[in-house]
């Protein structure tokens, strides 16, 4: 996946401070300014900047939004226009199929549970858990365009939604999912952490939050742009007293078909080992596979 980090348009205005006595620089969006000391965000209407405290906006979502634009190593017009143009990832359908199995067996769900899929992207994964469940799905993601193609797939109650600022009530869903949300590719633990409670306050107490990512399990960092090793996953979950339990397993997607039994293993030395011998890491398709129960 190439990572494309924002560009700044040339025309883009960077000598205008707060004038909310701040003094501070403001950062421009292309949509608006915003003052990264009192969090107002001032609009631009028809290109001029309004630059009235009366005009200014400081709801948490444009905040959140910009503090994402600001952070994600990939821009969400990446991924509007990776869904235009690619339609979607490539994908091994069986494997998946196989993990989705498996991790629904593990889980244990009520019945026709409530389920968030954040940072769902086309729907892929719940495609295929609407395809073998029974189950209320939510589809969640900021790219417009990835859902317009779960729609086209059939799937229901899609919505554009920011992770950091969820519409939902507290304690809604009987689980979340977050399969590869590239806001978590995040080095700082607090960000990690203040995701994971944003999230977490729309899951039902005991509910899991399931996270899913491509990993290196050698631990070293910033391969592909994924530096969340295992031990990484653990101490922040773990550091954001928000869980009860929390189980990590590996997912080995190219070998899927060959190696069934090494899909979704406890991670254990004998198993890392086995993988590193087996697969070559310089390629993503390692997934790592967090289970973590909400108090
Ligand atoms: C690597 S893709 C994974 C998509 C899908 N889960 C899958 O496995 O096919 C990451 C997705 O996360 C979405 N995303 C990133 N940050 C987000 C945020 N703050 N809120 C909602 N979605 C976000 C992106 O738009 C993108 O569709
Ligand atoms: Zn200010």
């Amino acid at each position: 996946m190439n990572i494309a980090r924002q560009v700044r348009p040339e025309s883009s205005i960077d000598y205008l401070i707060c004038p909310n006595y701040c003094g501070t620089v403001l950062l421009d969006t292309g949509e608006s300014f915003s003052c990264s000391s009192c969090q107002l965000n001032f609009p631009v209407v028809d290109g001029i900047p309004v630059m009235l405290k009366s005009a200014a906006t400081r709801n948490r979502e444009s905040d959140d939004f910009l503090k994402h634009k600001r952070m994600a190593y990939e821009s969400l017009e990446h991924y509007n226009e990776w869904y235009k143009q690619r339609g979607d990832f490539d994908r091994a359908l069986k494997a998946d199929q196989y993990f989705i199995r498996r991790l629904f067996t593990h889980l244990r769900l009520p019945v026709h549970p409530k389920i968030l899929d954040i940072g769902a992207g086309s729907g892929y994964y719940g495609r295929i858990v609407k395809s073998l469940f029974d189950e209320e799905l939510f589809s969640c993601d900021l790219a417009i365009e990835g859902l317009r193609q779960g729609k086209q797939a059939g799937l229901k109650k899609l919505f554009v939604m920011d992770a950091y600022a969820l519409a939902f009530q507290d304690n809604f869903f009987d689980a979340i999912f977050a399969f590869g949300l590239n806001s978590f590719m995040k080095d700082d633990p607090t960000e990690f952490i203040d995701l994971l409670a944003r999230l977490t306050r729309t899951l039902a107490p005991g509910g899991p939050f399931v996270y899913v990512f491509s990993t290196n399990l050698r631990q070293d960092s910033h391969q592909f742009g994924y530096s969340h090793t295992p031990k990484f996953v653990q101490s922040v979950f773990e550091r954001s007293n928000l869980f009860e339990t929390l189980e990590l397993y590996c997912f080995i997607r190219p070998l899927a078909h060959l190696y069934g039994p090494l899909l979704l293993n406890p991670i254990t030395t004998a198993v890392t080992q086995a993988v590193q011998k087996i697969v070559s890491m310089k390629k993503p398709g390692i997934r790592l596979v967090a289970i973590a129960r909400k108090k």
